[in-house]
């Protein structure tokens, strides 16, 4: 029997333009949210715009200020500075604001290990340790605006060594644990890391990942690094230690105090960088800073999740990536809320992990990425149905379009036609959600991202920057800053300014494609640049062909995305070989782990494919638009006019069949 809700909603499907379904808010749902009309929405978002030193200095005032603001917003494309003039620290406004109120001994976090362990932090434990974890990093010589490297599996520690970097005004760039050696190696390089914070191993799918290992490989080729800090996480991972240079987190902790004033630092200080792919080889290390940053996490983590004191959150993503930043680590804790945080992968033991998860801590708000939800759909929904997830009141999404397939499941299957659909839009750059449904407010249609955040002023505009007709795709761009736009690529301010405010002046320009529909919704298409979105996951083509160029065998590479029915999409490498070397399935196995070494798994080419010659036009530029059909549905329709070498397109057509 369907209950009442259930029937409701489905009764609230409506059809409207371009057929698309529209899922209005639940009444239930709207009496009790943090905003509650779409009226008040617009009034907020209108001031947002028309008045910003008003609507973000009320914000701003929920915090705690060492020396408030002068000014709250100057804007120079492309230079952005916010809350000028004021001093404040982030680990404070997380931590130390809660502990004279009841949220002292709330959980910060819980968390869960993958073998099934549970510890749960009170804002008390989390500030007990961010403190002596602080005194550490000032016992080993870390001061303000040093570069601190951390990478770690999904540990409470993490969080606590990044809170702790932001409590000593120290820079932290938190490496994923599934990048390889070489690629933190290039990370600490560019960063010039004084410290770097490990652990002994992380635990995947019940197999051991060993870290501090790929730390001592990284270290050979850097000479920043001063100090390593190693958590224990196996009891007898039996990894070796360098003396001098390698401490334990559990004999440095015990030698310090547990009493630490935040440093006071400026509105403007940088907090963190954080390296994503981009369109040439090398990771861009993108830089936000304090205040803003600080500002839009909290509010679009208390309005677009609708958080209440009472809820419990559980944002999947992996502290590696800006969704952990921002919504697993400081979002939640600004908001003195309680974060879950899980160690392991989403099917170990058995694909049900996360609804058991859900239904152990009773979960209100879950949010996860499309490639996840496909994943869950292919495993079947006999997983999800033999747990209780009544506990469950909103859904978000992140990472990528979500396939109306796909959000029709997740609204049905996990939500049960009753928990409202967040689609969130943002990136690594923006630092928090820029284009996202209000839960309870905004109508809902699968697949768009829907309207824009608080400050946001986004548009779809045509190659010379003027707005596409309503309908009519285009190129994504944000005018105007808001107050957690990244503020340059750290130590390339030059890149900063071309990447992304080269094509359209004084606009910043996402690099996606989008549409605008009648009613002002957004739907996101995906990138526009040589950038593919695998699992939720940023890679750069261009990265991926360096690796594997770098391999002895290959004389050049190229490298195109296709669709995936459960990664978005997949990547394909066309290689063409050095001269005297023989193509084989084993070199193809050779190739894929070299760039599993050179980058991480993520970047795993999941097809090679060897070739004579690339396609190029006349002036030698590869023509991935071909590659890419080619690699798609085998055969290419569009216009090959400019290409050079018809032979190269007949071969690679008959080398696939
Ligand atoms: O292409 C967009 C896609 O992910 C890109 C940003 O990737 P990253 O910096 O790794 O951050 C991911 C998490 C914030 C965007 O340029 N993307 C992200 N969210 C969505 C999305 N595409 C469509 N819909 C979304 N909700």
């Amino acid at each position: 029997m369907k209950n009442s809700s259930q029937t409701q909603s489905q009764e609230n499907i409506t059809s409207v333009m371009d057929e698309k379904r529209v899922f209005h808010p639940d009444k239930e749902f709207t009496k009790s949210a943090n905003i509650k009309s779409m009226a008040l929405y617009k009034k907020m978002y209108k001031e947002s715009i028309l008045n910003p030193e008003k609507f973000w200095g009320e914000v701003a005032g929920e915090f705690h200020w060492f020396k408030y603001w002068t000014k709250v917003k100057q804007w120079n494309p492309p230079h952005a500075k916010w809350y000028i003039g004021g001093k404040t620290n982030l680990s404070y406004n997380c931590l130390d604001r809660h502990l004279n109120t009841w949220r002292r001994n709330k959980a910060a976090i819980i968390w869960e290990g993958e073998p099934g362990e549970t510890r749960i932090l009170t804002y008390q434990v989390m500030f007990r340790e961010v403190c002596k974890f602080a005194n550490v990093l000032k016992q080993l010589g870390v001061t303000k605006g040093d570069r601190v490297a951390v990478y770690m599996g999904m540990v409470p520690e993490l969080a606590i060594a990044i809170l702790a970097c932001a409590r000593v005004g120290a820079v932290h760039t938190v490496v994923f644990g599934g990048f390889s050696a070489e690629a933190l190696k290039d990370r600490i390089n560019d960063a010039q890391a004084k410290l770097v914070i490990t652990q002994d191993a992380a635990l995947r799918r019940g197999n051991l990942v060993y870290l501090k290992p790929a730390v001592d490989k990284a270290l050979e080729g850097t000479s920043t690094v001063e100090n390593v800090v190693v958590y224990r996480r196996i009891p007898d991972s039996n990894i070796s230690m360098s003396p001098g240079r390698d401490h334990w987190w559990h004999e440095i902790m015990q030698s310090v105090n547990d009493q630490n004033e935040a440093t006071q630092v400026d509105s403007e200080h940088p907090l963190f960088i954080l390296y994503t792919s981009g369109t040439t080889g090398k990771p861009k290390g993108i830089l936000h800073t304090t205040a803003g940053y600080m500002v839009n996490a909290y509010l679009t983590t208390k309005t677009v999740f609708d958080l209440k004191d009472e809820d419990i959150f559980w944002c999947t993503a992996d502290i590696g990536w800006v969704t952990g930043h921002t919504y697993v680590v400081y979002g939640p804790m600004l908001n003195g809320a309680t974060s879950v945080m899980y160690e392991g992968a989403p099917n170990h033991p058995e694909p049900d992990r996360y609804w058991r998860i859900i239904d152990k801590y009773k979960i209100n708000i879950f949010y996860t990425a499309p490639t996840a939800i496909r994943a869950f759909i292919r495993w079947g929904e006999q997983w999800v149905l033999k747990h209780n997830l009544s506990s469950l009141r909103l859904l978000g999404t992140v990472g990528e379009p979500i396939n109306p397939e796909a959000w029709m499941w997740y609204h049905k299957i996990i939500g049960k036609s009753k928990c409202p659909i967040v689609d969130t839009w943002w990136q690594t750059e923006t630092g928090s959600i820029m284009i996202s449904p209000l839960p309870g407010i905004t109508p809902t249609k699968p697949g768009s991202c829907t309207l824009p955040m608080f400050g946001v002023l986004p548009e779809v505009v045509d190659r010379k920057g003027k707005p596409v007709p309503a309908g009519s795709g285009g190129f994504l761009i944000i005018k105007d800053t808001w107050p957690s736009m990244l503020r340059t690529i750290y130590g390339d301010n030059q890149r900063f300014k071309k990447q992304y405010f080269g094509d359209y002046k004084g606009y910043y320009f996402t690099g996606d494609g989008a549409r605008k529909d009648s009613d002002g919704y957004f739907w996101v298409m995906g990138r526009v640049d040589d950038v593919i979105n695998v699992a939720g996951h940023r890679l750069g083509t261009a990265e991926i062909e360096s690796a594997l160029v770098s391999h002895r065998d290959v004389a050049e590479a190229a490298v195109v995305a296709r669709p995936d029915e459960i990664k978005g999409s997949a990547i394909v490498a066309f290689v063409t070989l050095e001269n005297t070397k023989i193509p084989s399935l084993l070199l193809k196995e050779e190739l894929r782990n070299h760039v599993a070494q050179e980058i991480g798994h993520i970047a795993k080419p999941d097809e090679i494919r060897f070739s004579e010659g690339l396609p190029k036009t006349r002036s030698g530029k590869i023509m991935r638009r071909l590659l890419r059909e080619i690699a798609t549905s085998g055969t290419v329709v569009g216009d090959t006019t400019t290409l050079e070498d018809f032979s190269v397109l007949e071969k690679l057509r008959s080398d696939e069949e």
